[in-house]
Formats: C-alpha cells, sequence, structure tokens
C-alpha cells in the first residue's frame, strides 16, 4: 500500500434515491471504485439522530427542512474503507448543489435541486467528521473485519 491514508469514510443514501430506486446505483458506483464496504444498515433514523448528525448546520435556516426530509423516508447509512476514502467519495458524490456538480459524479448525474441530492458524505476538510458519523450510525460491532480479496490488485 502506497501513497494516502488508509481510512474509513461514513456515507448515507438519502430518502429521495432510496424512493427513486438508486440504491444499488449508488453502491454499484463506489463498490466498482474499489472501495471496501464495511457497515451498511437501512432504517428510518429516528429524529433525534438525524438532528445530532446535522447539528452542524442548527443554526442555519435550513435546519429544519433538512431534518424533515432525512427522516422522512428509508436511508441507507454505510461505512467504506480504502486509501483517502473521504476524498474519493466526495470526488465521486461532487458539489452539493447539483448544478454545480460535474456529469460523472453522483449528483452531476442523478440530482437536479440542492436538497434532493441523494447522497451524503461526510466532509473532507472537518477532521473529526468521520469519527463522529461513523459513532453516531453505527455500534462498533457493526462495523465488519474481513480481507479484501482483490487488495492486491488495487493498492501497490
Ligand atoms: P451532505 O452533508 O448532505 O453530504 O452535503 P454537503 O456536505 O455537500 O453539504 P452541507 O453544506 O453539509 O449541507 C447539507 C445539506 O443541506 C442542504 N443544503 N441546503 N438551502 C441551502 O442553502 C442549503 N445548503 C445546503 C443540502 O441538501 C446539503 O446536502
Ligand atoms: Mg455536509
Amino acid at each position: 500500500m502506497s501513497d494516502g491514508d488508509h481510512e474509513r469514510t461514513f456515507v448515507m443514501i438519502k430518502p429521495d434515491a432510496f424512493g427513486r430506486g438508486l440504491v444499488g446505483e449508488v453502491i454499484s458506483r463506489l463498490e466498482e471504485r474499489g472501495l471496501k464496504l464495511v457497515a451498511i444498515k437501512v432504517e428510518n433514523m429516528p429524529r433525534e439522530r438525524a438532528e445530532e448528525h446535522y447539528s452542524e448546520h442548527e443554526d442555519k435556516p435550513f435546519y429544519d427542512d433538512l431534518v424533515d426530509f432525512i427522516t422522512s423516508g428509508p436511508v441507507v447509512p454505510m461505512v467504506w474503507e480504502g486509501q483517502d476514502a473521504t476524498r474519493q467519495v466526495r470526488q465521486m458524490i461532487g458539489e452539493t448543489d447539483p448544478l454545480e456538480a460535474q456529469p460523472g459524479t453522483i449528483r452531476g448525474d442523478f440530482a437536479l435541486d440542492l436538497g434532493r441530492n441523494v447522497v451524503h458524505a461526510a466532509d473532507h476538510e472537518d477532521e473529526g467528521a468521520n469519527e463522529r458519523e461513523i459513532g453516531i450510525h453505527f455500534d462498533d460491532d457493526e462495523l465488519i473485519d474481513y480481507d479484501q480479496h482483490d487488495a492486491e490488485w488495487l493498492y501497490e
């Protein structure tokens, strides 16, 4: 293994993507990139946990809408692992506003509206985001330990 840090990052498929049948598409993109899936579940997120998840935005005018939306239907919280996983995933997701997201990114290919942008991923500029968000959504024993059999082809 070389270059960047091998790390875990928190990603979540939002209710719009769930309702539109895009769960498999999002997971496929992350899998095909070579990232390793270490945790996944389907749930209706309790409001209290949604408020904690988005606490960084609690003073923003869109906070209530954000919490309403993320609790409005099933979500798929996940943890993915790999070299520079946080930045790799953020690049694959694209800009927050789909209008700014490049074609080829998940938001650039599947979204039109800022408030319906398909997927959440931990912010690589926020140092503690992954640890915090993984801790909010998963117990330690939900993170699965196994060998990624194609790692020898993915990493130098
Ligand atoms: P996310 O947290 O969902 O992965 O998105 P992000 O990091 O790209 O964007 P962030 O700034 O964390 O904002 C969280 C979500 O809030 C909605 N938003 N609305 N009305 C607004 O100005 C506004 N700004 C952000 C978006 O749905 C964004 O994904
Ligand atoms: Mg964010």
